[in-house]
């Protein structure tokens, strides 16, 4: 089956407002057009190996395009966002209505509780579990909803750097069950989490060089890796474990705190069967 992501193009995109460390002092500091090369390159990229959907681009929702925090899919089901910034909430309406159109059930979280979409939920590549970053954007107390919702294990992490404030920021589980990721992003209790969930040869560990490039918000479809930047060693350490990794620069969008992963959401997104302890 092809995978399916969805994309916004950057017709509107622009730093007009802070609402993450990455884009202080970057207000009105883009250049629209780089940013739409960048974007089409990564698009060109994904559309080689996957099929591209697009949402329009809507007016006065900058951050539109970072298409990853619409909301959370699984199956037919979507989940909507609660963008916790009153800049980001106007975009809630043009996503529920494409989702809706495609004819996905879409779930609405009660008023009062954010939740930032695939920007702090994963799906784990291994099992069919949910892990949901929170301490930032995402309130945990959206974990029972959406679990019932979706029928699915949701291991809460929380996230402690405000660099780092969306999961896919520093977390990225890789098709096999790998996950490459950024320890420091997390309290202790949650790194113990990780480790106890995935195994230590499945645990590609960044550093803080690559973690600050974006390494972690990487697009990853089957063995492709797409991401802004990775340092030789990371690329070395992915590619022994199977996977081609393609660098697309995507600095534009890092003046807004987002890369890769955030400019997309995966739209083919199915549940994982459990998988039987060996005897
Ligand atoms: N400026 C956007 C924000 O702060 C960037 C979102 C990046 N998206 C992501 N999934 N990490 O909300």
């Amino acid at each position: 089956m092809t995978d399916r992501y969805l994309m916004c193009a950057p017709d509107h995109f622009e730093v007009a407002y802070v609402i993450n460390p990455w884009m202080e002092g970057n207000v009105a500091r883009g250049d629209n057009q780089a940013a739409t090369r960048q974007w089409n390159a990564l698009t060109r990229l994904i559309g080689k190996v996957a099929q591209v959907e697009r949402v329009m681009a809507a007016p006065s929702v900058p951050d539109m395009v970072f298409t990853a925090n619409a909301g959370l899919v699984l199956d037919s089901k979507f989940v909507l966002s609660r963008f916790r910034h009153p800049e980001r909430q106007a975009e809630e309406p043009h996503f529920a209505a494409w989702f809706a159109t495609q004819g996905f059930e879409v779930f609405t979280l009660p008023p009062g509780m954010p939740f930032e979409g695939a920007g702090d939920a994963l799906l784990d590549r291994q099992a069919p579990l949910l892990w949901l970053g929170y301490g930032h954007r995402s309130d945990q107390a959206c974990a029972p909803l959406i679990a019932g919702w979706l029928d699915i294990d949701i291991q809460p992490l929380k996230l402690v750097n405000e660099r780092f404030y969306h999961l896919d920021t520093c977390f990225c589980p890789l098709e096999g069950g790998y996950l490459m990721y950024y320890p420091a992003a997390f309290d202790a209790a949650s790194q113990a989490r990780i480790a106890a969930r995935v195994p230590a040869e499945y645990r590609i560990p960044v550093v803080d060089a690559d973690a600050f490039d974006f390494a972690c918000n990487a697009v990853n479809c089957g063995r492709h890796v797409f991401l802004n930047r990775a340092s030789a060693a990371l690329t070395h350490e992915l590619q022994s474990r199977g996977f081609a990794v393609r660098q697309t620069p995507l600095t534009e969008f890092m003046k807004a705190g987002g890369s890769a992963k955030c400019l997309t959401l995966k739209l083919t997104e199915a549940r994982l069967p459990v998988v039987q302890a060996a005897a």
